[in-house]
């Protein structure tokens, strides 16, 4: 059966340098036979500036988000991935907000059981994936957004892979024309696609 991969972009530039990767990712999954879905999270709305920590989504028993807006049906279907990716533009050391929001009101999906002191969710099956790319160098700031991901999804029991992309300028066209990032982003969709 084909892997179904669900693909969360963060930038707000359209045909920036993240989408373009992405494009690149998932023509190489589609290739190797997944089944892919890309959501444009930094044009979603949304109905408060991120988790405001209401703790609706504790006090229920359904995994989501009690929130009705245009981020709660892309958590909800979340569970039924196999992969998911979060693609992203490195701002100020970090993902932008508009992947940070979706992040954060993934509480939804994770409830702590006090008594047992314990969490529990459905998401033990997801891989998760990170396409980040940066004006500068690897390191600092695309290393600490993998550090967060790969943490996050070591918290919910799983592993992050991620394809890093430095020296990516908003002032030129250069990556565009870079064939050998393109090759390198497709050889990941394929390999996530498997
Ligand atoms: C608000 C803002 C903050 C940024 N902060 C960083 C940063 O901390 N480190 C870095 O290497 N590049 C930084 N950049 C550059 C972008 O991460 C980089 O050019 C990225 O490829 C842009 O992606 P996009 O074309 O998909 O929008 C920043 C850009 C913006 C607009």
């Amino acid at each position: 059966m084909s892997r179904k991969i669900l693909v969360l972009t963060g930038s707000p530039r359209k045909n920036g340098n993240t989408n373009t990767v992405v494009k690149w990712f998932t023509d190489g999954a589609r290739e190797a036979g997944a089944d892919v879905d890309v959501v444009d999270v930094a044009s979603l709305r949304s109905k408060n500036n991120g988790c405001v920590a209401c703790m609706g989504c504790q006090k229920s028993e359904k995994y989501e988000c009690v929130w009705d807006d245009d981020v709660k049906p892309v958590l909800k279907r979340m569970p039924d991935y196999d992969v998911v990716v979060f693609a992203t533009p490195t701002y100020f050391f970090g993902p932008s907000a508009q992947i940070k929001l979706l992040m954060d009101r993934m509480y939804s999906l994770i409830k702590f059981d006090p008594a047992r002191g314990c969490y529990t969710h459905k998401l033990s099956h997801l891989k998760w994936a990170l396409i980040c790319t940066a004006g500068g160098d690897i390191d600092p700031g695309p290393a600490l957004v993998e550090q967060t991901f790969k943490t996050v999804a070591g918290f919910i029991g799983s592993n992050c892979d991620s394809l890093l992309v430095p020296n990516a300028s908003m002032y030129s066209d250069e990556l565009k024309h870079n064939t050998a990032l393109r090759e390198e982003a497709m050889a990941f969709g394929r390999k996530l696609a498997l």
